[in-house]
């Protein structure tokens, strides 16, 4: 289990991928097929069950993350949504004020537990030494979609609250922090043994409110679920933050730390304290050709990581047209 990774000083190094259950494997492709809308494919059992065994199945890798998307929080908080093929999410966007009439649709919410039944299921079939993963959306990321309703347009609206409508913003972020609570409790107690929060749209929040709309509502979710006595391993992906990512993890203190591929992992390896678990950071890119540019990166980066407990992961999702067999090849490479 990644649990052992706790105690960084036994040098762990394990290998798990942003993404590593979707389009790039034919597998998924063959199963997504069967249904139209993505957020029926979400809340199929078997279909959920499957899709998260496929990448440990082909890879044999450390851990394997539920399939699902951030996305079920706004649809749990009735917000009309869809999943639209080569453009992404769409939701209807919210209106300032409307924060205020936000509810819990109980039927929705009743649909969420196919993905609760799924952890279950698939805790069931998958090896006990390998990790399971639960995940949600850091809230600022889950507002942007909610406000704007999809990423086209840099997420203006958002970003316009944060400056003008701080307090519409700050009610919005309180039920996305009792969301994600409730969220990521229900997945631990269903099986999951480590919980993640992507926070992937940090870098838009300027940093004099950094602290209120990023530091703040992942050191509440995490601080409320250990409250709760949940102890699950929390890992943070907090995406862009380029150096403030130390100050994010010192305020959040997950026990893993998610780095994406600008940061640079000689930096990291030098300013996180010795005992930090770091992952990532290899860039989704490097990923396509796989010839020796990116054997190259994977050295240097191992050799960074030489004297201390790492994940090794991408810094980013997984792109659809990634060969598995590069994949593949990387992991041998990496275990042998
Ligand atoms: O292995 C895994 O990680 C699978 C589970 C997973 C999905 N989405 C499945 C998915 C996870 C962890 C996510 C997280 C997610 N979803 C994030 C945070 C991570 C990140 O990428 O920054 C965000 C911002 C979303 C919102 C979302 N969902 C977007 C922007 C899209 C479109 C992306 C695209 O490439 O088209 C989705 C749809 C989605 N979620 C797909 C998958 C496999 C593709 C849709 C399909 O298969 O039909």
């Amino acid at each position: 289990m990644i649990r052992k990774l706790l105690d960084s000083k036994q040098n762990n190094k394990q290998v798990w991928f942003l993404r590593q259950a979707g389009r790039y494997l034919p597998e998924y492709r063959s199963i997504r097929k069967k249904k139209k809308n993505f957020l029926d494919f979400c809340f199929d059992k078997n279909s959920v069950v499957e899709a998260t065994l496929q990448p440990i199945k082909r890879f044999d890798l450390d851990a394997a993350i539920i399939f699902s998307d951030i996305l079920v929080v706004p649809y749990v908080l009735n917000r009309k949504i869809s999943f639209i093929e080569g453009f992404g999410p769409r939701l209807e966007p919210l209106k300032l004020g409307d924060e205020k009439k936000l509810n819990i649709n109980r039927e929705k919410q009743n649909v969420l537990f196919n993905t609760y039944d799924s952890i279950r299921e698939t805790r069931k079939k998958l090896n006990k030494n390998k990790s399971l993963i639960g995940f949600c959306g850091g809230p600022w990321t889950v507002a942007c979609y909610i406000i704007d309703g999809n990423s086209k347009g840099g997420f203006a609206d958002s970003k316009h609250w944060l400056k003008k409508h701080n307090s519409n913003l700050q009610i919005l972020i309180n039920i996305l922090i009792d969301q994600s609570v409730e969220h990521l409790y229900q997945q631990y107690l269903h099986g999951c043994d480590t919980l993640m929060i992507f926070e992937s749209w940090a870098k838009l929040v300027p940093k004099e409110f950094m602290n209120d709309f990023i530091f703040f509502p992942s050191q509440q979710i995490i601080k409320l679920l250990r409250n709760r006595g949940v102890d699950a391993t929390f890992i943070a992906f907090p995406r862009g933050l380029s150096e403030s990512v130390l100050e994010y993890d010192d305020f959040v203190k997950p026990d893993i730390i998610s780095l994406d591929q600008d940061i640079d992992m000689m930096w990291a390896v030098k300013n996180f304290n010795k005992n930090k678990v770091l992952q990532g950071n290899i860039c989704p890119d490097k990923l396509l050709d796989g010839k020796l540019s990116l054997y190259k990166e994977i050295e240097k980066l191992k050799e960074c990581v030489l004297e201390r407990s790492h994940i090794f992961n991408t810094g980013h999702g997984i792109l659809p047209k990634t060969n598995p067999e590069t994949l593949k090849k990387v992991i041998e490479y990496l275990r042998g």
